[in-house]
């Protein structure tokens, strides 16, 4: 990539942010669509967030990604909030539209047309079953509960932050059917036999973070499980899941699912999908995941 005169910064800002993959995902679409665009990482401490965020304006960058642990705190220092955003709560994307900043999240619907494309799953007249209450959780499970499905099913090792969540999307999702469960192995077994669709969004899985013991064998034949862990791509319980021949969807998918859309904001351009996710892989030492 050339750097030159007129090229314009996109970044993301994370504490910590080394584990970035999505500088070599969107450098690789910049330079494949000719764009004088370069996307770096900013390790911006919880303190500094503020000041991280004005210099977006002072020094014309086109945008920013925003991740752990700034997505709830970044909103309060924004123009504008698009009102999925407002809602999820948190903002992951942020656009330098001519001086005003405006927050976007994109991880939600980005996990949703991710799973479609990989596995054919419609939510809508489902039943879900989401571990996991954290923010991550909070853009899918929005996400589930708009595509109206049968019923959502929330577990959390502390239950009250699964509480917690349910209780405000039920406030926004009325009509939807929410319950939430003990993160307990024999109740999680009871709900799993009823259900099409698994998701896990807790950390549970990702390298150095704990196992994750979830009963796939109580799962349906037919249903569908989805981690979003991308470290290691193929994790234990997706691996159990293809043993048991169900269908699986990883967290890489969605990485840059949600990518491409934050690249369509900034630059206004169809993203290169294809050329995103082998970005991805190569930045993880992968050739090929599917
Ligand atoms: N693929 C993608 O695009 C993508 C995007 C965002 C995040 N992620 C991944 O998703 C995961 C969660 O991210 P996040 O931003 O939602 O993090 P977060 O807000 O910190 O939430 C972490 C979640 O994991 C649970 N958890 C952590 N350790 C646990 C343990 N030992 N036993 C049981 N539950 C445990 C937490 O439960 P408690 O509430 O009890 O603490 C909480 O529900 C991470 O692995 C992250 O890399 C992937």
């Amino acid at each position: 990539m050339e750097i030159d005169g007129h090229t314009k910064l996109v970044a993301i800002f994370g504490d910590p942010v080394e584990h970035t993959l999505s500088p070599a995902i969107h450098n690789a679409a910049f330079k494949s669509l000719g764009l004088d665009l370069a996307y770096v990482p900013f390790h911006v401490r919880p303190s500094d967030l503020k000041t991280a965020v004005a210099s977006i304006k002072a020094l014309g960058m086109a945008g920013v990604n925003v991740t752990i642990p700034h997505k709830e705190k970044v909103m309060r220092f924004l123009d504008d909030i698009d009102h999925l955003a407002k809602e999820v709560g948190a903002v992951n994307t942020v656009v330098n539209k001519k001086g005003r900043l405006v927050g976007y999240n994109t991880d939600g619907v980005g996990y949703l047309l991710s799973l479609r494309e990989d596995t054919g799953f419609v939510a809508g007249g489902k039943k879900v079953m989401i571990l996991g209450a954290g923010g991550a959780s909070r853009a899918i499970f929005y996400a589930v509960l708009e595509a109206k499905p049968k019923s959502v099913v929330i577990s959390n090792r502390t239950l009250k932050r699964a509480n917690d969540l349910a209780g405000e999307f039920r406030r926004i999702f009325r009509k939807a059917e929410i319950r939430t469960v003990p993160f307990e192995k024999n109740l999680l077994s009871e709900e799993a036999a009823e259900t099409d669709l698994l998701i896990n969004t807790t950390s549970l899985g990702m390298m150095n973070q704990g196992r994750l013991d979830f009963p796939v064998e109580s799962l349906p034949k037919g249903s569908v499980v989805s981690d979003i862990v991308y470290r290691p791509l193929a994790t234990e319980l997706l691996k159990k899941a293809r043993r048991r021949g169900l269908k699986t969807h990883d967290g890489l998918s969605m990485l840059v699912r949600q990518g491409a859309i934050g690249f369509e904001l900034w630059t206004g351009k169809k993203a290169p999908l294809e050329l995103m996710r082998k970005a991805a892989l190569k930045a993880l030492g992968l050739k090929n995941a599917r």
